[in-house]
């Protein structure tokens, strides 16, 4: 190598001046220029040697560094001379493609691409002489696997430092995987709609039938009574009519206390105030019903008004202990005045079937307590009716909002109450929700929304 040997130059001090070689007059001077040329020769075959060894090292160096990117990436790359012939591609073509770099290289680009793509990727080149620019394309490389091979391909210009075009660069992100890693969600989340939109369904039917059942079996106790007392009725209005016929045609008293006896007339004239009032009694129990069933499907919006939430709920309380046996404790942990613009009736009959449900729980109980709190909470009045009662079964907290379900006595509970408050409360962006305290009882807090500034 050179540049092992000695920069100086190996005719440098060998003729050292004053010692000519013998060759006539002047003749000295002329080798001693000839030396000292050759000597600076040398030194610059020297130089250049060194910056064509360092270039060599930066060139391999560069090679090196393009050589890992292209290695790198999960692109495909493919560099291409202006005759649309393969310059150069990377490790992720090779394995897109299934050949060899050694094979593909001098290829026409076209031919790595199946049939389909042919003709868009002939184009590449043409447009890019006329329009300096490509859209992105939706390509298939001819691959071992079709499916894999699918590439979004970008292609850009490659011009020399005279700007002129020389090839292309395509460079294209696989979309086989990625395509069939959509259609599987796809298929996965237009699976998962079906199911949930078959639950819905199947739980809707359900809810169905149990609110049909439910209405069957509440309408059926006070219609079947009211159906016994109408017959009786009828049975009683038949025997007083033949009673009073006899009257009319005037049988002797003997004759009329005897008909009186047989007609059973006096047990009529005893029952008959008795049957009237359970039939009508049967006849508003089938009206309530239909009542809390209308109320819950009606699709009437309350108007909204201002109203002082304390003076609802002292009320709704009112009411409910007022009709208690043995009174609870009421006591109210809300500011005096907490006005808001709302939906007072509906708030008041959510307010109304919580205190009552609390006070159910309470009954005969001489320690019973119940404890309602409210405040306003980011555009929301939230409400909580606490009582120390026996709480909600852990596994009927989740049923008890269901429409029916009821643990109290038949006639006592319709087991609508909690359902139609929670209606209430989400028909108007607000929600119930139940809860057991640790220390016992329970916890139900309605939410709504209030709007000071809305429009009635
Ligand atoms: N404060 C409460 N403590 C314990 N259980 C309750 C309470 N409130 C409601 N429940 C349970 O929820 C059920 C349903 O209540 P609701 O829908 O109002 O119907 P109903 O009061 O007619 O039974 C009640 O029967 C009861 O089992
Ligand atoms: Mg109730």
């Amino acid at each position: 190598m050179l540049s092992s040997m000695d920069k100086s130059g190996p005719f440098a001090g060998k003729l050292p001046r004053g010692k000519s070689l013998p060759i006539g007059d002047g003749g000295e001077d002329v080798w001693i220029d000839v030396i000292q040329k050759m000597d600076e020769v040398y030194a610059e075959l020297v130089r250049s040697q060194t910056e064509l060894e360092e270039k060599n090292v930066r060139l391999e160096e560069a090679h090196d560094f393009i050589g890992s990117v292209l290695a790198a990436m999960t692109d495909v790359v493919i560099v291409c001379d202006a005759d649309g012939l393969i310059q150069q591609v990377n490790p992720a073509l090779e394995s897109a493609a299934g050949r060899r770099e050694s094979e593909l290289l001098g290829l026409p680009v076209t031919d790595i691409f199946d049939e389909a793509s042919r003709a868009a990727v002939a184009g590449f080149l043409p447009e890019l002489k006329n329009s300096g620019s490509v859209a992105q394309h939706d390509v298939c490389l001819a691959g071992p696997d079709q499916g894999n091979a699918l590439v979004s391909v970008n292609c850009t210009p490659r011009r020399d430092s005279r700007g002129r075009l020389v090839g292309m660069v395509l460079v294209g992100r696989p979309i086989g995987e990625l395509q069939r890693a959509y259609r599987e969600l796809d298929a996965a989340h237009q699976k998962l709609t079906q199911t949930q939109q078959r639950m819905l369904v199947s739980e809707k039917m359900a809810a169905l039938g149990r609110l049909v059942a439910g209405v069957a079996h509440e309408l059926n106790n006070p219609i079947s009574f009211v159906f016994g007392n109408m017959y009786a009725l009828k049975r009683y209005g038949e025997a007083l009519t033949r009673y009073l016929a006899a009257c009319d045609e005037g049988g002797s008293r003997e004759e009329m206390e005897e008909l009186r006896k047989q007609l059973k007339i006096d047990r009529v004239l005893h029952d008959i105030g008795p049957l009237v009032d359970g039939t009508l009694e049967g006849a508003e129990r089938v009206r309530d019903i239909v009542q809390d069933l209308r109320r819950f499907s009606s699709n009437q919006e309350e108007t909204l008004e201002t109203f002082n939430v304390t003076r609802l709920v002292r009320t709704a309380a009112d009411w409910v202990i007022k009709t208690q046996r043995v009174k609870p404790s009421v006591r109210l942990d809300i500011p005096d005045k907490l006005e808001i613009r709302g939906r007072k009736g509906q708030l008041h009959q959510i307010l109304v079937n919580l205190v009552q449900n609390a006070a159910d729980m309470l009954e005969g109980n001489p320690g019973g307590e119940i404890v309602i709190s409210g405040e306003k909470v980011d555009g929301e009045v939230v409400i909580r009716v606490v009582d120390n009662g026996p709480g909600i079964p852990p596994d009927r907290i989740d049923k008890i909002f269901e429409p029916f379900f009821t643990t109290k006595p038949i006639g006592e509970g319709t087991g609508l109450g909690l359902y139609v408050s929670y209606n209430m409360a989400v028909k108007q962006g607000g929600d119930l929700t139940a809860a057991n305290r640790p220390e016992g009882g329970a916890e139900f807090t309605v939410r709504v929304p209030f709007d000071d500034n809305a429009p009635a």
